[in-house]
């Protein structure tokens, strides 16, 4: 068969990686994915980093198992204390991460040259974003807030409840309510564009609302094409991916089309334990 007809892991401590598939499927039409939800240890973003080091080696095992020809990274909690231990240890497979297509996204909305990032705790306090950023335009001034909170909403499927809008206002609303506020959000989160909804009801319409879906979904299309990996086939549809979670396939159906914009067949989601990987 002309191209390479091998599927592309992505994996996520749960269900906002599928965020970013759906921006890889609709991008990548041809091309087959296995997706893993590390939903059993679920949250990353409170664990330090040794152990999302430990997680994220596991959780590519398993697909590199599943004879993948490229990882992505589609947590920023993971990309943040792992991108280049997993370039290392994979090498020649690539590995790509969400926090530079973020940072990327961030620089290329701002007009007034702040912006903030929203992430998990763990992404926070280790700066990832801030010196990703800084790199691309090293005059930003960049707010980071941690919004821990916001993963379990998004994990319960609490895209709009009145408990969502609390938190989303108590995190944004005084940043935003400034004279002086950034206009560009970067949702330094895969979980996080579930709530853009509430987010925006909060932040209000002037300001940029960006995330690392698509330009992730960019970065993948051009290593693909730069190590001439790309499949050939026909486009296969909602077949061509295949899910892996850690607990719950029957949550991870019900919760996991909340942020894949579709419906998650239970019969293709296959329980797995990495412990032992
Ligand atoms: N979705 C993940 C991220 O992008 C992690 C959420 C969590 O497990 O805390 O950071």
């Amino acid at each position: 068969m002309a191209g390479d007809p091998r599927p592309i892991g992505v994996f996520d401590s749960g269900m906002g990686g599928l965020t970013v598939l759906r921006a890889l499927v609709a991008r990548l039409p041809s091309e087959r994915f296995v997706y893993l939800g590390d939903t059993a240890r679920l949250p990353y973003g409170t664990k330090g980093a040794e152990t999302v080091q430990a997680y994220a080696l596991q959780a590519s095992r398993l697909l590199l198992d599943q004879g993948v020809k490229m990882l992505v990274i589609a947590c920023n909690t993971a990309s943040a204390v792992a991108l280049y231990l997993l370039q290392e240890a994979w090498a020649p497979i690539p590995v790509i991460g969400v926090i530079e297509p973020g940072a990327r996204a961030g620089v290329a909305a701002t007009r007034n040259r702040r912006i903030a990032v929203i992430a998990t705790e763990g992404t926070v306090k280790g700066g990832a974003y801030a010196r990703a950023i800084q790199r691309l335009m090293s005059d930003a001034e960049i707010v980071q807030q941690p919004c821990q909170v916001f993963v379990a909403l998004a994990e319960e499927g609490w895209t709009k409840s009145p408990a969502t809008r609390a938190a989303v206002e108590h995190y944004l609303g005084p940043m935003f309510r400034n004279p002086s506020a950034p206009d560009t959000l970067v949702l330094g989160c895969t979980h996080f564009p579930v709530l853009a909804g509430a987010i925006r009801e909060v932040i209000g319409g002037a300001v940029a609302l960006v995330d690392s879906a698509e330009t992730t979904a960019s970065a993948v299309a051009e290593a693909l094409a730069g190590a001439g990996l790309n499949s050939e086939a026909e486009p296969s549809g909602e077949r061509a991916t295949r899910f892996f979670a850690t607990d719950s396939p029957e949550r991870f159906a019900r919760v996991g089309a909340v942020f894949l914009g579709r419906q998650i067949d239970p019969a293709f989601v296959e329980l797995v334990d990495l412990r032992a990987l």
